[in-house]
């Protein structure tokens, strides 16, 4: 048996022996799919790729199952990529030091656990009611204009921002600050100077909001969260932290993902069709949605692996550090017949769309209700949506870290 095994590890590919990729992440249009991801997953799904930044390379690993296996097997560790400088894509690290996605059980456990007993399915229900009556007001403003309108400054922009301002309880005058803090850091495109300073500048703006809501709680998330910061629950870095990572992530992408669902369906009006005419297919036809686009661009976070591992035909040494793309996953044609088509009502595997594991997303629930309610009031209100310009003309943002349209011009 132990001679199995060691004839097994040493038919594997180590760091070694295989070729290096250079992996530039350029820039993509619509829906466009990455081609080295889509070529790695086919030839190579364990691949070692190399970045823009950081220093040396990485594993990256693009099938469905491996992908799986990588992100629940607790040998890969997140807390030891800091002060690692890993090869990246952007130049500073968009997730900060002892924040949530880079920390190992037990801390890591007990921080999702405190997020559980706040952000839970009742806070989003709740939410859902406030959302819809956020909808429908700015879509009525919407379609209040002269069209063409776009989407984004009417309501895939607004939408999220004042969803995340209600669940936070960050008051209405702040979150143009917000916003623009958020372009900074979700941007390959500034120096780590920029960055850097604005990191700073939001986490005293969390720092002083805590502070506040200890003698004045609302019942929001955050006061939540620093009731239990001043109980010794957590520490106040990372009670700053998350409240960063859930700010930032909440206007980008939920704003982009909305909008590229939008402009999927438009620009597939047989699709469209057959949702207006099936509107009970909604559920399955976000979850394609989420499954269909890439939402951006690169990778998220690498993990360290603890010892040696096995992943596919690659043998992966202690200490190397390790990518995963649920972009590629979703592609995988091992799991989905035809991948790289968009079929709405396809009822196949679940998409990893929010990650796997430990880490996985904890805004999935908060992102799929808002996508439902901007959906359906959309279809429900503008039965002759479309696109007031030709799909190649949809200008889409360059050097950030989600995908989206800069904005989509509608007609109705
Ligand atoms: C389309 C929208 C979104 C997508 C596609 C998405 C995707 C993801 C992915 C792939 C991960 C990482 C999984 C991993 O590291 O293995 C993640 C983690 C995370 N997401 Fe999202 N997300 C979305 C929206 C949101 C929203 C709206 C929020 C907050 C309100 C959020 C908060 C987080 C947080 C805090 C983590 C880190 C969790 C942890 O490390 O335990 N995300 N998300």
């Amino acid at each position: 048996m132990s001679e199995d095994v060691r004839v097994d590890e040493l038919s594997r590919r180590t760091s070694a022996e295989a070729t290096e990729h250079f992996w530039p992440v350029e820039h993509l249009d619509a829906l466009e799919f990455d081609p080295l991801l889509h070529r790695l997953l086919r030839e190579e799904p364990v691949a070692l790729v190399r970045m823009r930044f950081g220093d040396g390379h990485a594993w990256l690993v693009t099938r469905y199952q491996d992908i799986k296996e990588v992100t629940s097997d607790p040998r890969f560790s997140r807390a030891l990529t800091v002060d690692r400088p890993v090869t990246s894509m952007t130049p500073h690290v968009v997730a900060p030091a002892g924040g949530i996605g880079r920390t190992d059980p037990p801390d890591h456990t007990r921080l999702r656990r405190l997020l559980a007993q706040t952000f839970n399915r009742k806070r989003i229900a709740l939410l859902k009611v406030e959302t819809e009556a956020i909808a429908e007001r700015l879509v009525g403003e919407l379609l209040a204009q002269e069209p063409p309108a776009d989407l984004t400054e009417y309501v895939t922009g607004p939408m999220p921002e004042q969803v995340i301002g209600k669940l936070l309880g960050v008051p209405e005058s702040d979150l143009g600050r917000l916003q623009a803090w958020r372009g900074v850091i979700l941007s390959s495109d500034h120096s780590l100077e920029e960055s850097n300073a604005v990191k700073a500048e939001i986490a005293g703006y969390f720092r002083a909001l805590a502070d506040r809501r200890l003698t004045d709680p609302g019942d929001d998330l955050f006061s939540e969260l620093s009731l239990a910061q001043a109980e010794g629950a957590l520490s106040r870095p990372e009670l700053i932290s998350l409240a960063v990572m859930i700010v930032l992530n909440a206007l980008d992408q939920v704003r982009q993902q909305c909008s590229t669902m939008v402009y999927t369906l438009l620009t597939h009006p047989e699709q469209l069709a057959r949702l207006r005419a099936e509107p009970e297919l909604l559920p399955t036809a976000i979850e394609e949605l989420l499954r269909f686009i890439p939402q951006r661009n690169g990778v998220g976070l690498p993990r360290i692996a603890t010892e040696d591992v096995e992943v596919g035909d690659v043998l992966i040494r202690a200490g190397e550090a390790v990518y995963v793309s649920y972009l590629a996953a979703n592609r995988d044609p091992e799991v989905f017949t035809e991948p790289d088509r968009f079929e709405l009502a396809r009822d196949e595997s679940p998409n990893l769309a929010f990650g796997h594991g430990a880490h996985y997303c904890l805004g999935a629930a908060l992102t799929r209700m808002q996508a439902e309610v901007i959906l359906s009031t959309l279809l429900r209100r503008a039965p002759d949506l479309r696109l007031a310009i030709a799909p190649e003309e949809v200008r889409w943002r360059r050097g950030s870290i989600n995908r989206g349209p800069e904005t989509l011009p509608l007609a109705w």
